[in-house]
């Protein structure tokens, strides 16, 4: 019979937002709001965070907004890091390096173009253990007649290249959103695992196509591609775990598009993510794989047990609760995923 409540202990965020600023103080309390203990940071600040010091100052001012969770930082791969960079980064504790492909995302105007050029920084991350962490999509390209809905499958012979020149590489393929990215992790070896995030388990093409609230960056896919991965977190696969990918914007960068300038690409899911994804597991079957996908499988491919922010939390069964509907900023405010929808669980604590 159906559980009325679930427990889930230090539940892990591999791949989340913070922002910088006053939007930072906003969202970064909505990590623990969400249930969480651990946020992976991604570094697409303005300016991005490519050097040491800016990672461990970034670090610094998130735990200063709210001390209750770990941060675990990241470097914006760009022409500043060097293998010297790479050595100093891990000795300031920073865990992995974040490549964007040059124009496909947020603040991705100076991603990468090539990956051979980095290959002695690789080296280097190799030597020093530190992760790699890849926004696998290749830029649209009418000739190659490459777009947003076959941008990751395009970019899937690159995965393969690179775990084949860095075997002991720990890499891990970001948002994934098709059955084609789940099967070449599956293919690929121990060092290799992937992320995936509460919204593409719920969305396909028909949910962002007219819906800019919905709108991200990779988009949602078919039917069959959110098919798989839902069997792969049912499976309770160890190398897929979350990574919410929550990134908010501001409500008038999401809702206005003009022909020059689309709306902006992000869905925001922080404050309400444990409760969310347990909602979302138990839709297709999943919810005992709840403490597996959102703290187990991650913390053992990142090695971060458990720390001194750890939470326990119990998540009760309710008959329906509304997402609450924005979070003031200034005049403007952040809209979150299913803003007014309702979901059958809360956290209870
Ligand atoms: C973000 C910011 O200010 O940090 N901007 C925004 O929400 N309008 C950065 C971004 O999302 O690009
Ligand atoms: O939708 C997205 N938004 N995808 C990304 O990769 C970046 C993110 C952001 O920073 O807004
Ligand atoms: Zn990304
Ligand atoms: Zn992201």
């Amino acid at each position: 019979s159906a559980p009325t409540e679930v427990l889930v202990e230090s539940p892990a965020d591999f791949h989340v937002h913070l922002r910088q600023g006053e939007l930072s103080e906003i969202v970064t309390p909505h990590v623990r709001k969400g249930g969480f203990d651990l946020a992976y940071v991604m570094p697409n600040l303005k300016p991005p965070i490519t050097k040491t010091e800016q990672a461990v100052a970034y670090g610094e001012s998130l735990k200063a907004i709210d001390s209750g969770v770990d941060y675990l930082m990241t470097l914006y791969l760009s022409p500043d890091l060097t293998p010297e960079e790479v050595r100093k980064a891990k000795q300031a504790g920073i865990v992995g390096v974040k490549s964007y492909p040059r124009g496909v995302t947020t603040n991705s105007d100076g991603g990468i173009e090539s990956y051979e050029v980095y290959y002695p920084v690789f080296e280097e991350m190799q030597k020093c253990d530190l992760v790699l962490n890849l926004h696998g999509e290749i830029p649209s390209d009418a000739a190659s007649n490459t777009c947003v809905l076959n941008a990751e499958d395009a970019f899937l012979p690159h995965l393969k290249k690179l775990h084949e020149a860095f075997p002991k590489l720990r890499i891990v393929l970001e948002h994934a959103t098709t059955r084609a990215a789940v099967d070449m992790v599956k293919s690929l070896g121990d060092t290799v695992a992937c992320t995936i995030t509460a919204h593409h388990l719920a969305m396909t093409v028909d949910d962002w196509a007219g819906q800019s609230w919905h709108y991200c960056k990779p988009v949602a896919k078919y039917p069959s591609d959110r098919q798989a991965l839902q069997e792969v977190v049912h499976q309770g696969h160890p190398k897929f775990f979350l990574g919410s990918d929550s990134a908010p914007h501001l409500a008038h960068t999401k809702s206005v598009a003009t022909p020059t300038q689309p709306c902006a690409a992000g869905v925001y899911t922080s404050p309400i993510l444990l409760p969310l994804l347990a909602h979302i597991l138990e839709s297709f079957g999943a919810l005992d794989r709840l403490q597996g996908f959102v703290s187990d499988y991650g913390r053992a491919f990142y090695r971060q047990p458990a720390g001194a922010n750890a939470r326990r939390i119990i998540l009760g069964r309710v008959k329906g609760i509304r997402v609450e509907d924005t979070w003031p900023l200034g005049g403007d405010c952040v809209v979150p995923f299913w803003a007014g929808k309702e979901i059958g669980w809360e956290i209870s604590d």
